[in-house]
């Protein structure tokens, strides 16, 4: 699709630069795992990415808001049905709340099945009297604080596909056949949020819910009869890290012709890894899904028009997404010239913005965290910054479970780091927990609204 069209393939990003990949022990192991792979039926259709694209397509335009949430990486041991059915819930609470409020269409994106390989800012982590190599997710090496466990080891390659695979049918099933129907919106509500604040706001808007629908059907409109009131469309996605993975889950599509990432319905490159002249920006560039790119507070405006010619020169609206992570106190300065720029070159982009990233640190007693007032704030300079240039403020990415866990600060329930520890599951990010999850969608449809 790009000018270097003749020369892209699924492996041509083999001769750039790839940075954050594992070093893994044995050439000869790996390959033998890629070939398999390369056999392996795909997770997702290449006409499953295009209609997300195509949904993305009304957020570039001003028309929907896109909701990506999920796990900071996905772990093999914390893997079941519940796990996921929880998660599903408290997006599908998030987004009743966001469309309810705001009367605007949620696109629904998970950071979920597939989501196994961590960047990391250093290549060795410090463990007591251990210089350790880092934890890079699931998909490469063990969390576990010792040598062993942290040795690449491509059988995960297999293990993440096949996870993600019993993620994403276990998806389909809740999202389609029934749990997911818009009579149950009660149900989504877990007990410990029900019980707060935000869960009995909540419970007033699916009571209102509940009454526009036996309206309908009072006014003798067949509600039974009608998918998008029991069915609803949602997608996966994860950053497309690793690159041997994705090169070996890239399919030709028989009905087009293009290429895809079947690995997942949309892929992102993370902040550490957009470097133009690198092989993610190449593998990437030659897919057909949805893309995200993480944009970082050190991004230029030359940086990211560059993103947005190399990775949508044909300008199609929804391909490419733009996922700010600057910073609560760096949004207001560094967003609005971006903004300016990208519009000016008259490149369609959904904006997202990532509240998490640029909000990180370190409490007393070692935890990693972020500040419930530190997100909001993020999300309200970001609305402030697209008000300012007369451009869309197109959705939020988020990192957080459906579980009751303290990971990050304050909220209503008032987090403090001497809690941290409590219910600190995390393998990677600080997640926000079902509570602070329905509170900030709350949050964000005010801003909405405006
Ligand atoms: C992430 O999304 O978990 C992540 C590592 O983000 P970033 O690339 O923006 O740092
Ligand atoms: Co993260």
């Amino acid at each position: 699709m790009s000018s270097a069209e003749s020369t892209w393939s699924p492996g041509s990003w083999r001769d750039k630069p790839a940075v954050q990949q594992p070093d893994w022990p044995d050439e000869a192991a790996l390959e033998a795992v890629l070939k398999q792979m390369r056999t392996m039926p795909p997770l997702v259709f290449a006409g499953e990415a295009r209609a997300l694209t195509e949904s993305l397509g009304h957020v570039a335009n001003g028309e929907a808001f896109l909701l990506q949430a999920g796990d900071c990486a996905e772990s093999f041991e914390a893997f079941s049905a519940d796990a996921i059915r929880d998660k599903l819930k408290v997006i599908l609470q998030m987004a009743v709340v966001l469309t309810y409020s705001s009367g605007v269409p949620t696109v629904k994106v998970g950071r979920i099945a597939g989501q196994f390989a961590k960047p990391r800012s250093s290549p060795t982590e410090t463990v007591g009297d251990l210089v350790l190599p880092s934890f890079r997710g699931h998909m490469v090496n063990d969390v576990a604080p010792t040598e062993a466990a942290r040795v690449p080891d491509p059988n995960r390659l297999l293990s993440a596909y096949h996870q993600s695979s019993s993620t994403l049918n276990l998806l389909r099933a809740f999202t389609k056949g029934g749990y997911a129907d818009l009579a149950r919106v009660h149900t989504w509500n877990q007990e410990f949020v029900a019980s707060s604040n935000e869960g009995q706001r909540y419970e007033q808007l699916a009571s209102e819910i509940d009454r526009a629908l036996r309206f309908m059907k009072a006014c003798g409109i067949n509600t039974t009869s009608l998918p998008t009131l029991h069915e609803v469309d949602f997608f996966t996605s994860h950053e497309a890290l690793v690159l041997g993975y994705e090169e070996a889950m890239t399919r030709r599509d028989s009905l087009t012709g293009d290429w895809y990432d079947c690995s997942a319905h949309m892929i992102w490159i993370g902040e550490r890894t957009r470097d133009l002249d690198g092989a993610h920006v190449e593998f990437f560039s030659g897919v057909n899904n949805p893309v995200g790119c993480k944009v970082g507070p050190t991004a230029t405006a030359d940086e990211v028009l560059g993103l947005c010619e190399r990775l949508n020169p044909d300008r199609i609206p929804g391909r490419l997404t733009l996922i700010t992570r600057m910073g609560a106190d760096k949004i207001e300065a560094g967003l609005p010239p971006l903004l300016a720029a990208v519009r000016d070159a008259g490149h369609p982009v959904v904006w997202a913005c990532d509240p998490m990233h640029g909000n990180t640190f370190t409490a007393n007693g070692g935890h990693k965290t972020r500040r419930f007032d530190d997100i909001l704030a993020e999300i309200a300079g970001f609305f402030a910054a697209h008000d300012a240039e007369g451009t869309w403020p197109g959705g939020v990415h988020v990192e957080l479970t459906g579980d009751d866990v303290t990971e990050c600060l304050g909220g209503a329930e008032e987090i403090l780091d001497t809690d941290l520890a409590s219910r600190y599951e995390t393998m990677c990010d600080p997640r926000l927990n079902g509570r602070q999850s329905v509170d900030l969608a709350f949050a964000v449809s005010e801003l909405l609204r405006r």
